[in-house]
């Protein structure tokens, strides 16, 4: 009994390339100086490169070396290929987290990438270069920041076209499949991305003092805003800092998704994962911080001071940038290829946040790919729908963001350190590892994955709980202060919102309903598996 009709990339440079088109993205070039800006450059950078190596290596490691196990037995969802080498009863549940997270960060992820899409097109047209040009006016028009349904035109300056395109393409190329849709267009995108993001970064560091009533504002002092260390010593105490420097790692590498446990499956068995996941890994990390960290934040700066550097990751992208855009000299076209940047970042992550879910419905229910791209296409649909219309203060947004892309990932990323480092043993799965690998992975690496990076995952997630669920905002070292998190005060209390309790139903829905789906698949892959012999 056949599972599927196998797919795999064209080669290993095909699987590097996919893997680092879902990571780099939009987490690369604003939520990272965003953050960065937020936290004071220097000792975010610290924690970063910290989790960086406790958290960030050894998952990817982790990720795809399972994700190759499963190939061997034909599999290519998180759920399948965890039920493929663990056969036990809990492993597919835990799969199913790799489909549950990603389908809820697409749902928001497509939102933002057709207002990427959407701003490219306005850039053309010349809006933002019009006299009364306000960006702050136009990003809550156009994302419906004030009103539910506000959202819902269809005209430049309404989201809606854009979702629908956005959207559409993404679904294309899934259809596709992994070499003639995924690897195809991120074949183009990256390097296409990556030359636009030095024809940026060569304008914004060239930049100079342009306007000479204020000699402060200029490029060097925009790269020492985000870059001087500061107060490191203090900085490091504040336990945010690490939350928000681990949450970056997690998101920025597409770690701890499950996304690399699908995209590593279409591999051959005897590819290198060593070497592929550290050039991935690495060839983000330049994205990251030799392009994102170098040009958003000193543009910002240099045209508004530090006032005018925001730190939230949608105020910089969306408000912040477009106004800075009618400053600079040739600020048209750089808009165009800026937004065009970011477009193109987005669609190659977002084609990652489905395939997770084709391969589920395929080899799970047996869906031929029309049926699987329909089905994954309606509950897309809604739970972008759902987003698009709850617009208001982009709560659906920011809810739905808050409970998956923290919560569900860091309880998902801890779930696979231990599968790898304890239940399949950190011996095996190194052995697994160095199968075909081109490069050793260093000793030190077997007890950071399974003593160091499970610890360190527990410490983030205990912060994390008493930090934003429980609201104790304390500095080490420092008083305590007592503020509930307003992602809990949405859902309780007096203050309950009706849109952010909706969407932790969504949540669970989606939750519930993917547990039923993998029942129902592990009696089929358990027919199969004693079938066939690997
Ligand atoms: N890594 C992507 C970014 O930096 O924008 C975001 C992302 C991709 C999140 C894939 C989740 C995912 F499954």
């Amino acid at each position: 009994m056949s599972i599927r009709l196998h797919e795999a990339w064209s080669g290993r440079f095909g699987a590097i390339l996919a893997v680092a088109g879902s990571a780099v993205g939009l987490g690369n070039f604003i939520r990272f100086p965003a953050q960065a800006a937020q936290y004071g450059g220097g000792g975010f950078m610290i924690a970063y490169f910290i989790s960086f190596l406790i958290i960030g290596i050894p998952l990817c490691w982790s990720e795809w070396t399972l994700g190759r196990m499963g190939s061997r037995y034909g599999y290519h969802s998180s759920a399948g290929v965890l039920h493929a080498i663990l056969r036990s009863p809990w492993a597919k549940y835990v799969g199913a987290l790799g489909f549950i997270v990603v389908t809820l960060i697409y749902s928001y992820y497509v939102v933002i990438e057709a207002w990427c899409l959407g701003y490219a097109v306005n850039a053309i047209a010349g809006t933002f270069h019009t006299g009364s040009f306000d960006s702050e006016a136009f990003f809550g028009s156009f994302a419906g920041l004030g009103q539910n349904g506000a959202s819902v035109g269809f005209g430049l300056g309404d989201i809606g076209l854009f979702l629908i395109l956005a959207f559409a393409l993404n679904f294309f190329f899934i259809y596709r499949g992994v070499t003639r849709g995924i690897e195809w267009v991120c074949r183009y995108a990256l390097p296409a991305l990556v030359i636009l993001g030095l024809i940026i970064l060569v304008r914004v560091l060239t930049l100079g003092t342009p306007d000479p009533a204020k000699p402060d504002q200029n490029v060097l002092n925009g790269l020492g805003f985000l870059w001087n260390p500061g107060d490191i010593g203090t900085d490091l105490l504040n336990p945010q800092l690490w939350l928000a420097a681990a949450s970056q790692v997690f998101f920025s590498l597409s770690i701890g998704m499950g996304v690399i446990i699908t995209y590593a499956s279409y591999l051959k068995p005897k590819d290198d994962v060593v070497l592929s996941g550290l050039t991935a890994a690495a060839a983000n990390e330049v994205c990251e911080v030799g392009i994102g960290g170098l040009m958003t934040v000193p543009a910002a700066y240099v045209f508004l001071g530090a006032a005018g550097v925001v730190g939230s990751t949608v105020g910089m992208g969306f408000v912040v940038l477009p106004q800075v855009f009618t400053f600079m000299a040739g600020g048209q076209l750089f808009a165009i290829l800026y937004f065009g940047l970011l477009f193109l970042a987005a669609i190659t992550s977002s084609l990652s946040m489905l395939q997770p879910g084709i391969a589920l419905l395929e080899e799970g229910l047996g869906l031929r790919r029309q049926a699987s791209v329909t089905v994954l296409g309606v509950l897309t649909a809604c739970g972008a729908g759902f987003v698009w219309y709850f617009s208001q203060g982009l709560t659906a947004l920011a809810t739905i963001d808050f409970w998956v892309a923290n919560v569900l990932i860091f309880i998902q990323a801890t779930l696979i350190v231990i599968i790898f480092g304890w239940v399949i043993g950190v011996d095996r799965g190194l052995a697994e590892a160095r199968r075909g690998a081109r490069m050793q992975i260093p000793a030190i690496w077997g007890p950071i994955i399974r003593y160091v990076c499970p610890l360190y995952l527990g410490a983030i997630f205990f912060l994390f709980i008493i930090n934003k669920v429980i609201g104790w905002n304390f500095q080490f070292g420092d008083k305590l202060e007592i503020e509930r998190s307003s992602y809990v005060t949405n859902l309780i209390g007096p203050n309950a919102n009706p849109v952010a309790i909706a969407s932790v139903a969504l949540i669970l829905a989606l939750s519930a309903a993917t547990f039923v789906i993998v029942r129902i698949s592990a009696r089929r892959w358990d027919k199969h598996l004693t079938a066939t012999k690997p």
